[in-house]
């Protein structure tokens, strides 16, 4: 392939990647492979569970409560709730069965789908 090709084909990838709503360092560090979550429908699924009556969430109104960390900023955090390495899958596994990974944790199972926990990982990992 001619180098401006390849550029033209790696700018096309970061396009889509980008309208999917994954950063391309995200892509770069291979973070997102094999990973779909919707931000736009992550952020009506956090609202629909009443995260935000627990959690300062960015970018919902009245997601103000403060009996969990704020989750601003949270893409940039190492650990999740400091017992799970902070990638999309673990944020997954965290939001649908907090109590399995941290047993004493005040955060409730919610029951959430693997679909809509999916979502709303791709919606805070964003933020
Ligand atoms: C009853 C209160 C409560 C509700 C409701 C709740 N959480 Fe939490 N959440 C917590 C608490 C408390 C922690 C801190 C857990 C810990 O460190 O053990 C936490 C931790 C987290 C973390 C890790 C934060 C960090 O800084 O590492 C994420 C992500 C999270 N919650 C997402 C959600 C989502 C998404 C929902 C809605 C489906 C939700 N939470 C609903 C109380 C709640």
């Amino acid at each position: 392939m001619k180098r401006s090709h390849a550029i033209f084909a790696v700018s096309v990838f970061l396009a889509i990647a980008a309208g999917a709503g994954i950063s391309a360092d995200a892509v770069a560090h291979g973070m997102w492979s094999g990973f779909s979550g919707n931000p736009e429908r992550g952020k009506e699924a956090i609202k629909r569970y009443g995260c935000g009556s627990c959690h300062v969430v960015p970018g919902i109104r009245d997601a103000h409560g403060r009996v969990g960390p704020k989750l601003e900023d949270f893409g940039e955090q190492i650990y999740v709730a400091g017992v799970l390495p902070n990638t999309p899958d673990n944020v997954v596994r965290w939001i649908m069965n907090p109590r399995d990974h941290s047993p004493r944790t005040a955060m409730p199972d919610l029951g959430v789908s693997k679909e809509d926990a999916s979502d709303m990982a791709a919606y805070l990992l964003e933020k």
